[in-house]
């Protein structure tokens, strides 16, 4: 989508003309450069008793210059920037090609840039289709066009705003398109394989692979182990933005679990819904997008990213329950349960990222359906041993309407999951009960500590984000910015938390 920002000049094919309730006409500007019969039915439409401006109102008018929207938004101090974006997505929705493809919206009386943005952002977040494998049909209409029109005072602010949030979406954009790749066409080498080509043409970023033979030289076979079952071998991928700013700087480091298939492996999962285990790598398309909304908004700090690719298939070589792993940090695991695969390979990426004395860890992995029971598809489920980071991944997510949930992280979890009779830590807790927790409890074994200046030990500042319920939209879920399948989460939030001052 090609966005731009204007006086109210051209009507464009569809012009949508957000208003809220309590006017008493026509707001000025509505009718410019409609024709004179156009401008009369718009401003009746106004004045008709079927339309006040109430929230989920819309009326349509056909003029001879183009279809008029009339959107109603409610009380103007009920409009969050949450309503105000999920309005524009809903209403792009509902838009058809067949009118045109040049959408014109005009902001009257009542609007602020942010809202303004995000009403906008609304709609190119929702401008997006994954309808690369299926037949084109022969009158494609082009990609649609978007023109915010307000008066001149807002207009540069509104410019920046609005193409900073469409850099952004691309980020999000190509996290979905990784998301919704099937597992046939993107394999671990694959990704590592686009994220290199990603990589060639920007000056400021670097992408390292490692492929099976490296990781095996490294030790990392928490990776290796749940790869060996697919023909597919495992990598990780290195992202760097910026590698040589803020040298003398700890900077953070984005680590997201990317299991390109999870079948279960040898303890397989049942066929309901396994089509969906090729969503099993959204942390690491998260990864992916954030360093791409990063770099395309112009970020200019140094920020490390890492991806543990594997596929977890059942196979005469797969891991199976009972087997033992050595991981890249020298600690052993346990395998309980094969299907308990995600913080296997988050073991070697949690210990590498430590490595890189970060000024803090996020991961992002699908990790449990213990978290889907807890919170729904509305909120990621955040665990973290730091409360201010903490509460800034809480403030990053309330703000671009990403929501992250705080969970705990009890000691108890941790003793369940060091408690293995023949290993350091098993991947399985003891019951079903706080699955999510289990989890959490077991990564925290792979966050490093260090000594601060004082010489006093404390583990470096981390949060896992257990997105195993806001990934995806298979159903009727409440996520409007996104029709169907991978929703691109989280990428929004961390570039917020990431860029805010
Ligand atoms: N990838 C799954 C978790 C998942 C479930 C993601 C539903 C998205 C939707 C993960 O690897 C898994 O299988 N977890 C198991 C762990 C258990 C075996 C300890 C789970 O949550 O059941
Ligand atoms: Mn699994
Ligand atoms: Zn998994």
């Amino acid at each position: 989508m090609h966005v731009t920002v204007s006086n109210f000049l051209d009507t464009g094919d569809v012009m949508i003309i957000p208003v809220f309730e309590g006017f008493k006409k026509a707001p000025n500007n509505v009718t410019s450069n409609l024709s004179r019969g156009a401008s009369i039915a718009v401003k009746s439409a106004f004045l008709s008793e079927s339309f006040q401006g109430k929230i989920g109102e819309s009326l349509s008018v056909w003029t001879k210059n183009c279809q008029v929207i009339l959107l109603g938004l409610g009380g103007k101090k009920d409009l969050t920037l949450k309503k105000s974006r999920d309005n524009g997505a809903k209403i792009f929705a509902s838009l058809s090609k067949n009118h045109g493809t040049k959408i014109v919206i005009r902001y009257t009386a009542g609007w602020n840039v942010k809202k303004m943005t995000a009403f906008a952002e609304g709609m190119i977040l929702r401008d997006y289709s994954f309808d690369k494998y299926q037949k084109k049909e022969d009158d494609e209409k082009g990609p649609w066009s978007l023109t915010c029109q307000t008066i001149e005072r807002y207009q540069d602010e509104l410019a920046l705003a609005v193409n900073r949030a469409h850099a952004i979406a691309t980020g999000v954009h190509l996290a979905r398109d990784l998301g919704n790749e099937p597992a046939n066409k993107l394999y671990p080498e694959e990704f590592g394989r686009r994220a290199l080509e990603w990589s060639k043409d920007k000056q400021n970023v670097e992408v390292e692979v490692w492929n099976n033979d490296r990781l095996k030289e490294e030790g990392m076979f928490g990776l290796i182990e749940v790869g060996k079952g697919s023909i597919h071998k495992p990598c990780m991928v290195f992202f760097r933005l910026n590698p040589d700013a803020d040298k003398d700087l700890e900077v953070p480091c984005i680590v997201g679990k990317g299991i390109t298939f999870d079948s279960g492996g040898i303890s397989i999962k049942g066929s309901a819904g396994m089509d969906e285990m090729k969503l099993d790598m959204h942390g690491s398309a998260t990864v992916f997008g954030l360093f791409q909304a990063l770099h395309a908004s112009g970020y200019d700090g140094r920020i490390n990213g890492i991806t543990c690719m594997a596929e977890n298939m059942p196979s005469a070589e797969a891991y199976r329950p009972g087997d033992v792993i050595d991981t890249y940090s020298g600690k052993t695991i346990e395998v309980l349960n094969t299907d308990a695969e995600g913080r296997n390979v988050l073991a070697d990426g949690l210990w590498k990222a430590s490595e890189l004395n970060p000024s803090y860890i996020i991961d992002l992995a699908t990790l449990t359906g213990s978290i889907v029971i807890a919170l729904g598809h509305e909120a990621t489920g955040l665990f973290s041993n730091n409360k201010l980071l903490s509460q800034k991944i809480q403030d990053a997510g309330d703000e671009v309407d990403e929501i992250s949930w705080p969970m705990p992280l009890l000691p108890a979890f941790e003793k369940q999951m060091t408690s293995s009779k023949i290993a350091d830590v098993r991947n399985q807790g003891k019951g079903r009960w706080g699955g999510a927790s289990q989890a959490a409890g077991f990564l925290k074994q792979f966050v490093q500590e260090r000594e601060d200046k004082e010489g006093k030990k404390s583990q470096i500042p981390w949060a896992h984000l257990d997105i195993a319920g806001t990934a995806g939209i298979w159903g009727g879920e409440t996520n409007v910015t996104v029709g169907h399948g991978a929703t691109g989460v989280q990428v929004r939030a961390l570039h917020h938390l990431i860029t805010q001052k």
